[in-house]
């Protein structure tokens, strides 16, 4: 699904499998990139949506990963083994995937399932920035879902998009590592910047428009009666 020029959402609940977060698909103009790439289970039909846009995997240089989950990179062992993709995660979320720990990727957890143990071949780090002939990519670590998410700032044809992860709307779990004093700062941090648009971990194709406000309601009704995206019936917020 097409959300901006050479930039595409290639897995999600209604693209490939219900166990799949959102993944996206980037054409730099030299290489493919992808932004997680979902479990196993919707590997076959992510591949099938790339191809139906018109792009070949085997032109997949790099998996950047949001967070070491299951449904965000549980499908990087088979990208790697079939195309030789690269995986780029945070350094605090690579031993879990490179350890295959069914618990703290979630794989057993909520999917009943096994994590493919994948090797890590780059670290991803707070301020990196990626440059591409057509956008480039930058790197913020939001601890709080998991000790090493990090979100895209994705600069691309005049618009700031954020590619959140499970920084937005992410479940809390001390089995997963979160903690509710990052993750709040994290919040902070990002409602201190300014994007156009943003996209979410666990959603339709959509490129979410007023990502300002929308990030300040995220904000303001995290962690309410602990659960951290509970809303109060008070309260309106646009999802
Ligand atoms: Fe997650």
């Amino acid at each position: 699904m097409k959300l901006l020029n050479n930039f595409y959402q290639v897995s999600g609940p209604a693209l490939s499998h219900r166990f799949d977060a959102t993944a996206y698909l980037l054409n730099s103009g030299k290489e493919l990139l992808l932004i997680d790439c979902g479990t196993p289970e919707g590997y076959q039909d992510c591949l099938s949506n790339i191809r139906k846009l018109g792009y070949d995997p085997a032109d997949i240089s790099c998996i950047f990963g949001t967070h070491g989950h299951y449904d965000h990179v549980g499908a990087a062992a088979l990208f790697k083994k079939d195309f030789g993709c690269k995986l780029y995660l945070h350094e605090a979320d690579a031993q879990r995937v490179m350890e295959g720990d069914d618990i703290k990727t979630t794989a057993s957890l909520l999917y009943g399932s096994h994590f493919p143990p994948c090797t890590v071949d780059g670290f991803v780090k707070d301020g990196d920035v990626f440059e591409y002939d057509n956008f480039t990519l930058e790197v913020l670590h939001t601890p709080g879902h998991t000790p090493g998410s990090v979100c895209y700032v994705l600069s691309i044809q005049g618009m700031r998009v954020l590619i959140a992860g499970d920084t937005i709307y992410g479940g809390f779990s001390a089995h997963i590592g979160s903690s509710e004093e990052q993750w709040r700062r994290s919040l902070d941090r990002i409602c201190g910047y300014h994007f156009d648009s943003m996209v979410v971990g666990h959603s339709n194709p959509v490129l979410l428009a007023d990502a300002d406000a929308r990030l300040r309601d995220a904000r303001a009704s995290f962690a309410n009666y602990y659960n951290p995206w509970f809303k109060n019936f008070k309260d309106e917020y646009r999802y």
